[in-house]
């Protein structure tokens, strides 16, 4: 038996005002696209902007449905909009923001599980690390180097790519 201890790193920004601009752009691009959610049911307004290794930005925001598992987080939407736009091209950075109607996000919002393995699989795809920034409305703001650092251990199985 041997034991494994997994560690990771991330950087806390005091507030958006302090990153390099071209996150604190990308993190403007994804609180803009908070206005394109349709969260009538969460009341919960995500969004997410993608930035490809080509420079482009694509946004993202969840969109929900009276079905309530048919609906598509922020993150996911704007991803797959940028890889099926530009499926040759890496992704290089993800930020992710959110607005609440019944209360003030004021913290990092974490991606869920989903959009975790989600983001990997363009990792593993291109071979290369996506940076991501979570920021609220105000406060801190996070940046990790990789996906893998908020999933370890993600799921992959090379076979089914076969
Ligand atoms: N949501 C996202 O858009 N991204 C996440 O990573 C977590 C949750 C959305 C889904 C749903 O529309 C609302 O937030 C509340 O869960």
């Amino acid at each position: 038996m041997k034991q494994i201890t997994h560690s990771f790193e991330y950087q806390i920004f005091d507030s958006s005002s302090e990153l390099q601009p071209a996150d604190r752009d990308l993190l403007d691009k994804a609180k803009e696209a908070i206005n394109g959610s349709y969260a009538p049911y969460s009341h919960y307004h995500v969004g997410a902007a993608v930035r490809l290794a080509n420079g482009m930005i694509f946004k993202g925001s969840n969109q929900e449905n009276m079905s309530f598992p048919a609906g598509l987080c922020a993150e996911r939407v704007a991803i797959f909009a940028a890889a099926s736009s530009f499926p040759e091209v890496p992704v290089a950075t993800v930020a992710i923001s959110a607005r609440a109607e019944q209360f003030d996000v004021s913290e990092p919002v974490p991606p869920c599980g989903m959009c975790r393995q989600a983001i990997v699989e363009y990792e593993m795809k291109f071979g290369n690390k996506i940076r991501i920034i979570l920021g609220g409305q105000s406060g801190e703001v996070f940046v990790f180097n990789g996906m893998g650092t908020l999933l370890p251990l993600a799921f992959h199985e090379k076979g089914l790519a076969k």
